[in-house]
């Protein structure tokens, strides 16, 4: 292959060396300048959620329990769909960092998973549960995927996922582990990602473009999934680690929020044109929520009651699942039909 651009020729390459060094002290780059943009603030490139807004994925929680994820940043490659471009540069523009919002939540998703499959190993959980969370890390890397390439649709140029880490972890008393993975199992996996596959299916109904439609099915399928897993977690650190989990989960079920919060979708935008394209908030009022809410917590009361009646060598060798019972208007999957919800 022949080279033709000037900047691949050795004094172009060396001038580039010699503008890195440069810069570099002033955390720069010499690819900044020469068209490797950004558009994430360099000297803050992670983020962090507020926990009222529902994460389409696994939430990755670091150590203090706040939400994390990594910003992503544009490629080098310009893209050109011929649905995107039929759409008002405003409705384009908003979909693009809705879309690259959902990419980044998916994206830590498959960090928080991984995460999830070493710590029950650490705490001895069925190995079930283990190869459950990392199949749901594979998921969540399709989720993202798909995410990443609707968001670089919208804007024209690809994106690239932003560094993320698996978050260290100290040592914990194996109880303490244990209440931890409920309550998160509660409140993450069975609530959240149960909302999420909820919203997911919703938005299906008044989606009209084919690749965001798929992409929603797959979503909807496969959070449902999670949230069942999250459902068996819950109940086997139940059953494992006796009345201070049993304790902290229904602490947490107590301070499960009132609402949850789909997305905010701009005012003065073509709202029909954004839901088209999967942007909308199908639940404004949060019944969804709520619904989804209480059954969780219904589910938790049964499979607390199961577990006490027990016997403790039983406990030991069964995972019981408790799955909260489905909203009405919730389909089931890749295949579901479509709820009646209309966007805001
Ligand atoms: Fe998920
Ligand atoms: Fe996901």
């Amino acid at each position: 292959m022949t080279r033709t651009s000037s900047s691949d020729t050795q004094p172009g390459r060396r001038r580039r060396l010699a503008l890195g060094a440069l810069l570099l002290p002033l955390g720069l780059s010499a690819g900044a300048c020469s068209g490797g943009l950004t558009d994430s603030p360099i000297q803050n490139t992670t983020t962090t959620t507020p926990e009222v807004f529902v994460v389409e994925g696994r939430p990755l929680r670091l150590r203090s329990g706040r939400l994390h994820r990594a910003r992503s940043r544009r490629g080098h490659s310009h893209i050109t769909d011929r649905y995107a471009l039929w759409l008002a540069p405003d409705v384009r523009a908003a979909l693009a960092d809705h879309w690259r919002d959902q990419a980044e939540l998916e994206h830590a998703s498959v960090v928080a998973f991984h995460d999830l499959a070493r710590r029950l190993e650490v705490v001895d959980a069925p190995d079930h549960l283990i190869r459950g969370a990392l199949h749901a890390a594979e998921q969540e890397a399709d989720h993202a995927g798909r995410c990443f390439d609707l968001a670089a649709r919208y804007l024209g140029v690809s994106l690239r996922p932003g560094r993320l880490r698996r978050p260290r972890r100290l040592p914990r008393p194996r109880t303490t582990e244990l209440a931890n993975l409920a309550v998160e199992a509660l409140r993450d996996g069975v609530v959240n990602e149960g909302y999420a596959a909820w919203l997911a299916t919703a938005r299906i109904a008044t989606t009209t473009d084919h690749i965001v439609r798929a992409t929603l099915e797959v979503i909807a399928h496969d959070e449902q999934h999670h949230a069942d897993l999250s459902a068996a977690v819950l109940a086997w650190c139940l059953a494992e680690g006796g009345a201070p989990v049993h304790a902290a989960v229904h602490a947490a079920a107590h301070a499960l929020p009132d609402r949850m919060v789909a997305c905010v979708v701009p005012a003065g935008l073509d709202r029909k044109a954004l839901a088209s394209h999967g942007y909308s908030d199908p639940d404004p009022d949060g019944s969804a929520y709520r619904t989804i809410r209480d059954a969780a917590v219904a589910a938790l009361s049964t499979t607390v009651s199961t577990t006490l009646s027990e016997p403790a060598t039983d406990r030991r060798t069964t995972g019981r699942q408790t799955r909260p019972t489905r909203h009405p208007q919730q389909g089931t999957g890749r295949t579901a039909t479509p709820c009646a919800a209309q966007p805001a």
